[in-house]
C-alpha cells in the first residue's frame, strides 16, 4: 500500500469513529426533543410541536456542534485525498464524493429548518447519518484483509441490507411522526387497519397541534407504528434465515452474531413499543439498526474488488 493510501485509510478509520459519535449524539438530540422518557407521560410527549423548547444538557448541543463541524472538515479532507489517489484506489473517489455530498446535505438540513412538525427533517437526519456511516465503513473494507462470504449468499445478503434499510426508514418515520405512544401494548392498536392511510408514508406533511397546544396522534401514527411492527416480522425472519445460511457455510460466528443482534433488536423494539420507553432503550434500538446495516455490508463485501 502506498503512503498516501495508508494516510487515507487512517483518516477514514478516525472519521468513522467520529461519525459513530455524531450519529449517537444526533439520535439523542432528536429523541430527547420528542419528549421520550419525559416525566408526565404521555402529556409531555410531542410538546415540542407546540413550540416548547426541548430540555437537554447544554454540553450535548456543544459536543454535537463540534463533532459535526469536525465531520465536515474530515469529509472534505477524505474527498480531496481520494481525488489525488484516484489512480491507485479508483473506487474511493465516488464514495468520498457521496460522503461529502451527504455531509453538505445534513448541514443544509440543519440550517434550513429545525421544524419538528415536518417528519422529513428527522427522517433525513437519521438516514443521512446512517448513510455516512455505511460509506465510511465501505471505504474502510476496501483496505482491510477479508475473506469473502460464500458467493451463493452474497446476493441474498444485499437484499437483507435493503430490507433492514427500509425497516430503519420506517422506524425513523414512526419516531418522526411521534407515533410511539399510539399503539402501546403488545397487541397493538385495535381497529388500526380500518383507518390505515397511505398518506402516513409521506414525510412532507406537517404535523398539527390543537389550539390548546397539545399533540393528538391519529390514523397516521397508528398506521406507521403498526407498519413498522409488522414489517419487522419478515425482516427478522429473513435475517435469521441468512444467519443460518452463514452458519452452515462455515461462517459460524457471523451467522450467530446476525441472529443474536436481530433477536436483540426485536426485544428492544418491543420495549420501545410498550408504554413510555426510556430514552436509552430507543438509542440502543437505533444503534442495533446501525450495527445490522454495517454487519450486512461487511458480509456482502467482495474482498477481491480493487479498492
Ligand atoms: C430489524 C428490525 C428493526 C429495525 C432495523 C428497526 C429500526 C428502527 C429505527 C432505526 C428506528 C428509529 C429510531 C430513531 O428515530 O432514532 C425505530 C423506531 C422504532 N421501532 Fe424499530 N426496528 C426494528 C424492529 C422493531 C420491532 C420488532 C418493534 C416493536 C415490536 C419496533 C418498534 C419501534 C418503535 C415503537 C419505534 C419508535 C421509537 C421512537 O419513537 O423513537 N421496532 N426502529
Amino acid at each position: 500500500m502506498t503512503d498516501g493510501n495508508r494516510t487515507l485509510h487512517v483518516l477514514i478509520a478516525l472519521t468513522f469513529t467520529l461519525m459513530v459519535a455524531v450519529v449517537m449524539l444526533s439520535a439523542y438530540m432528536r429523541l430527547s426533543a420528542t419528549g421520550l422518557g419525559c416525566d408526565n407521560w404521555p402529556d409531555c410527549y410531542g410538546r415540542i410541536l407546540a413550540g416548547h423548547a426541548p430540555h437537554r444538557p447544554e454540553w450535548i448541543n456543544i459536543a454535537h456542534r463540534i463533532a459535526a463541524s469536525a465531520m465536515g472538515l474530515a469529509a472534505l479532507a477524505i474527498a480531496t485525498l481520494a481525488w489525488r489517489l484516484r489512480r491507485t484506489a479508483h473506487r474511493n473517489f465516488p464514495l468520498a464524493l457521496a460522503l461529502f455530498g451527504l455531509t453538505a446535505f445534513l448541514a443544509a438540513l440543519g440550517k434550513w429548518t429545525h421544524d419538528a412538525r415536518l417528519p422529513a427533517v428527522a427522517l433525513g437526519n437519521l438516514l443521512g447519518g446512517l448513510g455516512m456511516l455505511l460509506l465510511l465503513w465501505r471505504m474502510h473494507l476496501g483496505y482491510s484483509p477479508q475473506t469473502a462470504a460464500p458467493s451463493g449468499l452474497r446476493g441474498w445478503i444485499r437484499i437483507g441490507l435493503m430490507l433492514v434499510a427500509a425497516q430503519a426508514a420506517l422506524g425513523g418515520m414512526t419516531s418522526a411522526n411521534f407515533a410511539v405512544s399510539s399503539c402501546a401494548g403488545l397487541n397493538g392498536c385495535e381497529g388500526w387497519l380500518q383507518h390505515a392511510t397511505l398518506a402516513a408514508f409521506n414525510p412532507f406533511h406537517y404535523l398539527g397541534v390543537t389550539q390548546e397546544g397539545s399533540f393528538v396522534p391519529g390514523a397516521t401514527q397508528q398506521t406507521l407504528h403498526m407498519a413498522h411492527r409488522l414489517l419487522a416480522l419478515p425482516v427478522v425472519a429473513y435475517l435469521v434465515w441468512l444467519g443460518i445460511g452463514l452458519f452452515r457455510e462455515k461462517w459460524r460466528r457471523s451467522g450467530q452474531l446476525l441472529i443474536a443482534v436481530a433477536a436483540l433488536q426485536v426485544a428492544l423494539g418491543i420495549g420501545a413499543a410498550t408504554g413510555n420507553p426510556p430514552l436509552f432503550l430507543v438509542l440502543l434500538h437505533n444503534a442495533a439498526a446501525a450495527f445490522l446495516l454495517l454487519a450486512l455490508l461487511t458480509f456482502s463485501y467482495r474482498p477481491r474488488d480493487p479498492t
